[in-house]
This record gives C-alpha cells, structure tokens and sequence, in this order.
C-alpha cells in the first residue's frame, strides 16, 4: 500500500523541472512571478537550480499525487558554495545570459542576469554562526498545512546531523507572510536592508 499524500521526500534528480516551476509561481512576493519573467528559468537558475546540484542531501520536496507541490534547498556552508558557484555555475550561464539593458517593459530578467554576472555576495559576518542558507517555495494548495515548518524541521535535523551551528536565509520585507512563518517555526532578525531581513536559526 502507498503512503498517504502528500509526503516529505529526499529530493530526486526528476524533480528538478518541477523546483523550477514552483520557484516561478512562488518568486514575486510569494505569489506568481510568470509575468515578470520572459525567460521562466531564471529565477530557478539563481534560487533552487544549484544547491541540489551542488548538495543534493540538502533539498527535500513535499510530493502529492501531481508531483512534487513545495521544497526546501540548501548549503550546509555558504562560503564554499559561494566558492562552488564561481567555478561550476555562473560560467555557463554567465556566456548563455550576456548582461542586457532594462527594456522598460516591466520585466526583470535584467535584474537577474545582472545577478548571475555579480556572483553571490554572502553576510561574513554571519557565516561563523549560521554557515548555513535555505530558501524554501511551497504552490498555494500546499500552503498552510504544516508542511513548511515540517521541511524546516527535516533540513536542520539533517544539518544538525552534520554538525552545522545555524542556518540563515534573506526575506523581502514585503513578504510579511513569509515573516511570520519564519518567526514561528524559530528564526530571529540578524540585520536589516533595504530589500528585507536576514532571518538566523540557532541549530545548536
Ligand atoms: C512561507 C511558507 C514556506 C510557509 O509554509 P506553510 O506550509 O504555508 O506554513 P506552515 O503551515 O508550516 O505554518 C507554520 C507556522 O507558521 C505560521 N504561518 C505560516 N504562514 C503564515 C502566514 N502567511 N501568516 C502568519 N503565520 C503564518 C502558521 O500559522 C504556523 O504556526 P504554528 O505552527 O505555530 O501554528 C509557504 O506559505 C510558502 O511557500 N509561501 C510562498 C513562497 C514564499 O513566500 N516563500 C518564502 C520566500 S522567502
């Protein structure tokens, strides 16, 4: 007999169209990015494509009887992966995505090609005590159910079993839904920026 659906799983190579799709409907605000985006892949290419490439015991999804509906990704060291980025990332996409003006169309490709070329620039402050990063994307039919706080749960058991002291992650400020979330499965404030916050969860 199979499991009752949906269900928290290690992630699988097959799922990665699905992570990309559902950090498209997730990326603006929580809420559909499809409209800002001409290319659908990008915000996948920045935000969920390269941790379960780089790591791939780090990312789990939740799987409903469609396919998977939400994941979380993550490194267990964000300096390394920062590292790891430079040399088996960005180059690739950097020569596929040349940087490009703003078309003034309301689309932000831009904004992330320009990321891609910027590489990542990582809070070293923090890194002593949270070296870890997650983000984590659940579709609307899977919201509000628990399984949020159930992948939080699952990935600092897994970095905890790697002796990993904290993990942090950034928010824009408008996601006050993501805040609280965050507030209550344990995150505390660790700065302030223009853009939003920088969250920090103490595993030890
Ligand atoms: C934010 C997100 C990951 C939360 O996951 P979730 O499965 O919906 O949350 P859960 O059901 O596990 O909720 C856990 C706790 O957070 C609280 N919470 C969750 N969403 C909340 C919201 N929008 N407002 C207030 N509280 C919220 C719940 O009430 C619950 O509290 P409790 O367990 O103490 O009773 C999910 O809604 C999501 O993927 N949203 C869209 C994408 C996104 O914004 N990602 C984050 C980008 S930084």
């Amino acid at each position: 007999m199979s499991a009752a659906l949906p269900v928290i799983r290690p992630f699988h190579l097959s799922d990665l169209p699905a992570l990309y799709r559902i950090c498209l409907l997730t990326g603006e605000v929580g809420g559909d990015a499809t409209a800002l985006y001409r290319d659908p892949d990008l915000l996948g290419h920045v935000y969920a494509g390269p941790y379960p490439v780089a790591d791939p015991g780090l990312t789990f999804v939740v799987v409903d009887e469609l396919g998977p509906v939400g994941y979380i990704v993550a490194t267990a060291d964000t300096a390394r992966f920062d590292q790891w980025l430079e040399s088996h990332w960005w180059p690739t996409l950097r020569s596929r995505y040349p940087l490009r003006e703003d078309p003034r169309d309301g689309t932000e490709d831009h904004v992330l090609v320009a990321r891609i070329h910027e590489g990542s620039a990582a809070d070293e402050s923090l890194l002593d005590r949270f070296p870890a990063h997650m983000h984590i994307d659940l579709l609307p039919r899977a919201q509000g159910r628990g399984f949020g706080r159930r992948l939080v749960e699952t990935l600092a058991a897994e970095l905890r079993g790697r002796g990993v002291p904290g993990l942090h992650l950034g928010v824009d400020s408008r996601n006050a839904g993501a805040i609280a979330f965050y507030t209550r499965v344990g995150f505390t404030e660790a700065a302030r920026h223009d853009w939003g916050r920088t969250l920090a969860l103490d595993l030890t």
